[in-house]
């Protein structure tokens, strides 16, 4: 891969949560690797923070673990791995009391000049107390920022909540709200594939578009996460962020430039135009459903509800819950470009497959001039990998080559990312960690975003709550009850399967 690598400029970054999941699978390997890349300046300081006492040692010594773990061998070096950890160090800070931060302060102040982030990967229920302290103890410097993630609130009532708390220490420039997939590598292709190549934005309309669907299959279920993932459900957990920030760039009008304002401006723009979907509505244009135990990932493999006992510490054929891990949407845009054309989201956990994927249907062409012997003509489909194998392919009918007469053949025009530059794909918390260091918001949420994507979602959950509409069953290592299967097909459409 042709890599270009800028320094960041120096900054200091406390993890509050810094020995918690997100830090040891995510950040700290991220931060290793865009160490190893050269792009950390020399002096740069990692600062673990959380409740439990620890000394620096012990935190340099979780770190190095996590680095072991999560980060592959073959990245791994002796010296690397040194220089990184000499610049980690802890303090132990209580959220709900003055109990340590004297100290962290006194760690911070010989460098008040410099990119101070604060990364709250902690529970929501903290990032109030947290900010408050931040503020008591006058940590809030020129270039401080704050980098917080979902779950930014339930519903649109908290997190409004949330977002005045963190509004009350830190004004919005200095707010990055993370949605991990605005950083993956594919997802920013979208932007260049849209808006570098002339060939795609004439046709990109409903002139030319038939329809539009967003698959995010996971094949794994809930599993230790259940407890958490039951106060949430797959509509919050990953509609009302992943997908509709999917949603939104792939609809979304051309910035007049690529800078955060901007990007955001035509996002938000999206967001407003959405169709609320309404008690009536709702039966028809949403499908929730949970999934019963089943064969994935070549095995047999439990039902959510006895996964969620596992969690709960009770027996099993005990637990209840009316939670979705699955969800099927057909969304529609009233704007100009988008009328008329659907936009099919389904999402859920321990499907068939782990595939992300968006697929743009076009129109049937208007008039063929072949007879009926040459085959049928498939409207072209162009279909964005955003994983596993990352890429883009044009489903394109070609004549089929040799004598024979004119036979019409689909084939895929393909270009896969991983084949084509090889190498690392970088994880998308590299990406996002360094934009926070330069200050670079455009692939951050901005709240007015956030609050938009929560008026869309709201009635969503309230329709279901009307309507008593439960989830329906569908057996683990499937795609899903198949009343989603129902909802597309009514329009005459199906959901893509995979390129033949
Ligand atoms: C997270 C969700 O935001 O995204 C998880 O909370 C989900 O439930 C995950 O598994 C999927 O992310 P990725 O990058 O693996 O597609």
């Amino acid at each position: 891969m042709v890599s270009r690598t800028i320094e960041t400029p120096p900054f200091d970054l406390i993890v509050f949560g810094g020995t918690g999941d997100l830090a040891a699978r995510k950040l700290m390997p991220a931060l290793y690797h865009r160490d190893q890349a050269g792009q950390i300046p020399a002096d740069a300081r990692i600062i673990g923070a959380s409740r439990r006492a620890m000394s620096s040692e012990d935190y340099v010594n979780f770190v190095r673990h996590a680095l072991k773990t999560f980060v592959a061998a073959d990245d791994l070096t002796p010296e690397l791995e040194a220089k990184f950890l000499a610049r980690i160090s802890y303090h132990a800070v209580d959220a709900g009391s003055a109990a340590g931060w004297p100290e962290l302060a006194a760690a911070l102040a010989d460098k008040e000049d410099r990119v101070r982030a604060f990364y709250l990967a902690v529970g929501p229920d903290l990032f109030k107390p947290i900010c408050e302290h931040i503020a008591a103890f006058k940590l809030v410097t020129p270039l401080a920022r704050v980098v917080v993630e979902k779950p930014l609130g339930h519903d649109g009532a908290s997190a409004f909540e949330v977002n005045e708390a963190i509004s009350k220490v830190f004004a919005e420039p200095q707010v990055f709200r993370i949605d991990h997939y605005l950083g993956k590598e594919t997802v920013q292709n979208l932007m260049a594939l849209r808006f570098a190549n002339r060939l795609l934005e004439p046709v990109w309309n409903a002139m030319h578009i038939d329809h539009i669907q967003i698959t995010v299959a996971e094949d794994l279920g809930a599993g230790e996460r259940a407890g958490y993932y039951d106060t949430s459900g797959a509509l919050r957990d990953m509609v009302q962020n992943h997908m509709l920030q999917l949603l939104c760039l792939v609809a979304m009008e051309p910035p007049d430039r690529f800078n955060a304002d901007e990007v955001r401006d035509e996002k938000l723009k999206i967001l407003k135009g959405l169709v609320p979907i309404t008690p009536t509505t709702s039966p028809l244009v949403t499908v929730r459903g949970q999934y019963k135990a089943g064969a994935s990932a070549g095995g047999a493999v439990p039902g959510y509800l006895d996964e969620l006992a596992v969690a709960h510490g009770t027996p099993k054929g005990t637990a209840e819950s009316d939670t979705e891990t699955f969800v099927a949407i057909k969304a529609e845009i009233a704007n100009w470009r988008w009328a008329g054309v659907p936009f099919y989201l389904r999402t859920g956990k321990r499907l068939a497959d782990r595939k992300s994927e968006i697929i743009v249907t076009f129109r049937p062409i208007s008039h063929s001039i072949f007879s009926e012997n040459a085959g049928q003509i498939h409207p072209n489909r162009l279909v964005i990998r955003l994983q596993p194998d990352e890429g883009v392919t044009l489903l394109t009918m070609i004549k089929d080559p040799g004598p024979g007469g004119m036979r019409l053949r689909q084939i895929p025009l393909d270009m896969t990312f991983a084949g084509t530059f090889g190498g690392r794909n970088p994880d998308a918390y590299e990406r996002l960690l360094m934009d926070v260091m330069r200050g670079d918001q455009t692939l951050f949420m901005r709240r007015d975003e956030l609050a938009a994507a929560w008026r869309w979602i709201d009635p969503i959950l309230s329709a279901w709550a009307t309507n008593h509409e439960a989830p329906k069953p569908y057996t683990a290592g499937s795609w899903g009850p198949s009343a989603s299967i129902a909802l597309i097909e009514r329009d005459g459409r199906t959901w893509f399967e995979d390129v033949q």
